[in-house]
């Protein structure tokens, strides 16, 4: 049985960390340092992770970050206020709100209060419509990331049918958008599958590329896929064990069995995640290249 080859997000990100580095040093010779503004509502742990992976990474950059912690109770106006005062803030090029907010506080009003032009996520609706339009500015890192594997590995979506598990707007809907945009490496048939979706597995089945991003350890099983299938594991969840660090991180992928069947596969971790934070790195550096040349970026058309 031929192996199944694993699509490193590692490896991958070192790649668009190198190729960042001249556009990096041009900046900073102009006297540009990109900057970041992380917004960190409470104390999920997991998002705790997330932005201290993100201020390292931009840290051994050398690049500027700055990260807001507010209490989980913050009343919206405040919040609201201080984006408004980043958007004002020249140093920060980008503002990224961590993903999810307490209940109290409306994600949209929140995220159409960031300027779209530091929207370094492409959450913003104005950067959603350029997506969907096919002519984006910021495209949503994750998504970015996921693009970038394939690309990276030539695993070519054209022609194929990709099936996507979960149609959260920071992953599933817009990587479906990207996927079927008439473009090189893109180009292919799409399906997305969600909580209302009668019969996943029906659909999952014909997947030639499976992208599984709906938040549920080891949800899709060998049986539920195709052989030679291409998969992709956008899930990081802590399952609770008695190992040293009291849990393990898993994927919404059965990782074990599928990869048996599959003919590439992305890990958890090493995998999606690390590129998530490569692209947000990138997409700082776009947003500060942007503001230093005055000038256009795909999307102010
Ligand atoms: N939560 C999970 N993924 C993300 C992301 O890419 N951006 C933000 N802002 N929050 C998230």
């Amino acid at each position: 049985m031929a192996e199944v080859l694993i699509l490193s997000g590692k490896t991958v990100s070192q790649h668009v960390y190198h190729s960042l580095q001249p556009r990096i040093d041009s900046l900073t010779r102009s006297g540009v340092i990109p900057g970041l503004a992380v917004v960190l509502v409470g104390d999920n742990p997991a998002s705790q992770i997330y932005v201290n992976s993100k201020a390292k990474r931009f840290d051994k950059l050398g690049l500027f970050s700055e990260t807001f912690k507010l209490p989980e109770n913050i009343p919206e106006n405040d919040i609201l206020s201080l984006i408004n005062d980043l958007n004002n803030d020249n140093r920060f090029h980008g503002i990224l709100v961590q993903m999810p907010l307490p209940e109290h506080l409306n994600e949209s009003t929140v995220i159409r209060t960031i300027n779209p032009e530091k929207d370094v996520d492409g959450f913003h609706p104005e950067n959603m419509g350029l997506l969907a339009s096919g002519i984006p500015r910021f495209i949503p890192c994750t998504p970015k990331g996921i693009m970038r594997i394939l690309e990276y590995y030539q695993i070519d979506p054209s022609g194929k049918h990709v099936v996507v598990i979960g149609r959260s707007n920071i992953v599933g809907r817009p990587v479906s958008i990207l996927m079927s945009l008439k473009q090189e490496f893109s180009n292919a048939t799409t399906t997305i599958c969600h909580s209302g979706t009668s019969d996943i597995s029906y659909f999952t089945r014909q997947a030639d590329i499976l992208i599984a991003a709906m938040g549920v350890p080891e949800f899709v099983k060998a049986h539920q896929v195709k052989k030679g299938v291409v998969i992709i594991d956008v899930g990081i969840n802590r399952v609770e064990d008695d190992s040293k660090k009291g849990y393990t991180l898993v994927g919404d992928v059965d990782f074990i069995n599928v990869a048996e069947k599959a003919s590439a596969i992305t890990p958890v971790p090493g995998g999606v995640g690390v590129m998530t934070i490569a692209m947000l790195v990138e997409n700082t550096v776009e947003a500060a290249e942007h503001l230093v040349s005055g000038g256009v970026v795909a999307g102010d058309l």
